[in-house]
């Protein structure tokens, strides 16, 4: 058992995210065999369910069945203990990814050299710039043909909207891409292509040895020399506060696949990305190093064997230490539990803990009892603020088909909701239940789920809406008036909240002109 202060500023939790195909995988992967966590390439198919499986159940399955173990990938490298916490790359379980960013201390993003951002990385961009998450970007596949670099820089600043700053730099890309000049380390590393083996460094003094030359020959390595002034004279010296305050991203490049600039990014994640920090609760900041221990769950995961229907809910220790057989306050309800069987998850492998720190995940096995954002504390009453629920894109009515099971579907959706798979909302005209999603697969899963888990039957029916937005107003009679003249597009959310639900933009504008008194909102947390 190590001295708290210590144990937390070794950690460092964070997740890697990218628009699907980038090289989330294979970086992860990557990262695992530095840190021996894995022995093997190909070792890790993660919780990835791939594009051409959109419909497949027992892809779903099967990928949800190995997920748990992938989940969380912790392993040690050098003295740092390193948690991956990873994240669905199918846009249609973006949800997940959003909650799982609420339990990471930073983030590296991966964007594809040919395809620079794409939209999920903006999206996911939005989260971490809302809580101001420290970000570090790879430019990956760098030995495919693909964008200029300056090029790529300038659509990360305009479309993630934050400031840049490489800390390598390539020499050429594609065919002819030869190595990497590692501006924070003042190294040269060549490229050889081979996906198991690590790169030759060139021992260099400065970006004027002539070693450089000898390397990459008189015209690259010029071309290099005038790049890294250009770089020096533009962007300014890199700033790790200004990093840690979420405000400036730097850049590495390298391809994944190649194991090639991933040290590099390793190296420098470790030393630059920030230890657990304190977190602002309902009711006061929190410090990692208080002793005393808190924790939120950020995730459930369902088991899908139907006769165990048991589910692990993965908490982020927040402060203080964590020990096994311990009565914990389960602040929601104000029970005290006692966890006798935490799991943590080491080079991916689940095993008992007895104890655990700030920044590390720990899974408790659960039969229900979890919602996602409860808080765990040693009794005092504390809120962590989960990830607000923003209004889902797409809706459906879901309608019981056998009435016998009516008791099982209620249960069913209700313990789906609670695990955060999708949002509900009641319609207070005609009392039909909506669900709301942000993707066509998650619909499938949930009927696939609710007969698999809870034996029961639903099948669902159209409805065209546009958004749900929350409503509120500080004078009553504004929001009754509201309420009365919208009464067929009113609903409310698990926690009786008002929810407006429009059925077109245009509606949604109207509705806003006409009734200056009330507020709309596109998220829950307001
Ligand atoms: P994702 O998790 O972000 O969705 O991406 P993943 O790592 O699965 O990578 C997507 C594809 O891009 C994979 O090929 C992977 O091999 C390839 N890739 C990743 N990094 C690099 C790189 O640095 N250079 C090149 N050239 N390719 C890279 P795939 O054929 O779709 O999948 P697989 O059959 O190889 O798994």
């Amino acid at each position: 058992m190590g001295n708290i202060t210590e144990e937390i500023s070794r950690r460092r939790t964070f997740a890697i995210i990218s628009h699907p195909d980038a090289g989330k995988t294979t970086l992860t992967e990557k990262l695992l065999l530095y840190g021996g966590a894995i022995h093997i390439a190909g070792a890790v198919k993660s919780n990835k369910i791939k594009k051409t499986a959109t419909s497949d159940w027992m892809e779903i399955e099967k990928q949800r069945g190995i997920s748990v173990a992938t989940s969380v990938m912790g392993f040690n490298y050098g003295d740092y203990k390193i948690n991956i916490l990873d994240t669905p790359g199918h846009q249609d379980f973006a949800e997940d990814t959003y909650r799982t960013l609420t339990a990471v201390d930073s983030v590296i993003i991966v964007v594809d050299v040919a395809k620079g951002v794409e939209q999920q990385t903006r999206k996911l961009m939005e989260v971490c710039r809302m809580r101001n998450t420290p970000v570090i970007i790879f430019v990956n596949k760098l030995d495919r043909e693909g964008r200029d670099p300056f090029e790529i820089l300038d659509e990360l600043e305009s479309e993630l909207k934050i400031s840049v700053r490489p800390l390598s730099w390539p020499i050429n890309i594609g065919a002819k891409f030869k190595g990497v000049y590692n501006i924070y380390e003042h190294s040269l590393d060549l490229f050889t292509p081979n996906k198991q083996k690590v790169s030759e460094r060139v021992e260099i003094s400065d970006i004027n040895d002539p070693a450089i030359d000898s390397a990459v020959g008189e015209a690259d390595s010029k071309k290099l020399r005038d790049d890294i002034e250009l770089i020096d004279g533009v962007y300014p010296e890199f700033d790790t506060e200004e990093y840690l305050r979420g405000k400036l991203a730097p850049v590495f490049f390298g391809s994944a696949l190649n194991t090639f600039g991933v040290k590099e990014l390793l190296d420098c994640f470790v030393k630059i990305a920030p230890s657990p920090r304190p977190i602002q609760a309902e009711e006061r900041e929190v410090n990692p190093s208080e002793p005393a221990f808190s924790g939120f769950v950020f995730k459930i995961h369902a088991n899908m064997d139907p006769n165990h229907r048991s589910c692990i809910a993965f908490v982020k220790v927040c402060s203080g230490e964590f020990k096994r057989n311990f009565n914990y306050k389960h602040v929601r309800t104000g029970k005290f539990i006692r966890f006798a069987a935490p799991t943590a998850f080491m080079a991916q492998k689940k095993s008992i803990v007895d104890e655990a720190y700030p920044g590390d995940i720990v899974g408790i096995p659960d039969t229900g009892n979890f919602k996602i954002g409860d808080t765990l504390t040693e009794g005092e009453e504390l809120h962590y603020r989960g990830l607000p629920s923003f209004s889902p894109e797409m809706f459906k009515y879901i309608e019981n088909t056998d009435p016998m099971k009516s008791k099982q579907l209620e249960k069913g959706i209700q313990q789906l909701m609670d695990e955060g798979v999708a949002q509900l909302f009641i319609n207070q005209f005609n009392g039909r239940k909506i669900i709301g999603t942000v993707g066509q697969l998650q619909f499938e899963v949930i009927q696939y789920r609710l007969l698999n888990e809870y034996g029961a039957q639903c099948r669902w029916e159209p409805i065209s809406l546009y958004k749900a937005c929350w409503i509120e107003s500080d004078d009553d009679e504004a929001l009754a008036a509201f309420k009365k003249r919208k009464h067929q597009f009113m609903a409310v959310d698990r926690d009786d909240r008002d929810v407006f639900l429009a059925d077109s933009n245009y509606v949604l504008q109207m509705a806003q002109n006409d009734f200056p008194k009330i507020r709309f909102h596109f998220s829950s947390e307001y």
